[in-house]
């Protein structure tokens, strides 16, 4: 079954604790935590300090999404940090850097992915898809919450998805950006294992009932 990771960036930071406790009682199955440098893209969010008060507050499974430059410069801080996963851009490092991100954080004994923008093919995933457990395709814009769905990444989608069942990879594959429940059947039927989900799940007053909805449990 497909898992739901609502992004905490549309989350009311003032109340962080009640918010992870509402979409975890929802049944979220993962957290997803978006950290933006100001550079890599056109804001600024949250980043080590916050992620360690929320590894410390909650066992749910945190995805950290780098959308940051060169993120070989910190992948293994946001390990450390308490990540479960590390998510890096590969148009944010050369592929050294981000073969080197990859092999710090599963050397920490955690997962690994690799993220593209909607710009970028995803044959670009190739060099590192042995070694990821994960390959993240932005179905919007990096940068901010909140936006509209991009319906021509759905091939994208459907291309990792070949690719992965064609060499038998145990790599997931997770769209993000402007999932909500006119979306989210197409990105699970093009092959997404996971959906990120930010302003809809955190916008929705019963965040049980959403998540659900989006997941396809409840019609
Ligand atoms: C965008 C972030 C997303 C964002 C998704 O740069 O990577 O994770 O929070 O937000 P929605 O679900 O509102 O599009
Ligand atoms: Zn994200």
């Amino acid at each position: 079954m497909v898992k739901i990771a609502p992004s905490i960036l549309s989350a009311d930071f003032a109340r962080l604790g009640e918010e992870i406790d509402s979409v975890k009682s929802g049944g979220a199955d993962w957290l997803h935590f978006d950290v933006m440098d100001g550079l890599f893209v056109d804001n600024i969010s949250i980043g080590l300090p916050v992620l360690k008060s929320v590894r410390a507050y909650t066992d749910m499974f945190l995805d950290v999404h780098l959308m940051i430059d060169r993120p070989a410069r910190y992948a293994r801080r946001f390990a450390e940090a308490g990540a479960d996963l590390v998510n890096v851009h590969v148009e944010a490092d050369s592929e050294e850097g981000v073969l080197a991100a990859l092999r710090e954080v599963k050397a920490l004994g955690r997962r690994a992915g690799v993220t593209l923008k909607p710009a970028t093919p995803w044959e670009a995933a190739l060099p590192f898809i042995g070694l990821a457990d994960l390959v993240l395709v932005m179905t919007v814009e990096p940068g901010f919450g909140g936006q509209a769905f991009m319906e021509d990444m759905l091939p994208k989608l459907a291309g990792l998805r070949a690719y992965i069942a064609s060499r038998g990879l145990s790599c997931l594959l997770e769209a993000d950006g402007g999932i909500n429940p006119a979306t989210a059947p197409a990105a699970i039927a093009a092959g997404a294992d996971v959906l990120v989900a930010g302003s809809d799940v955190f916008g929705a007053a019963d965040r049980r009932l959403r998540i659900e909805t989006l997941r396809g449990t409840v019609k």
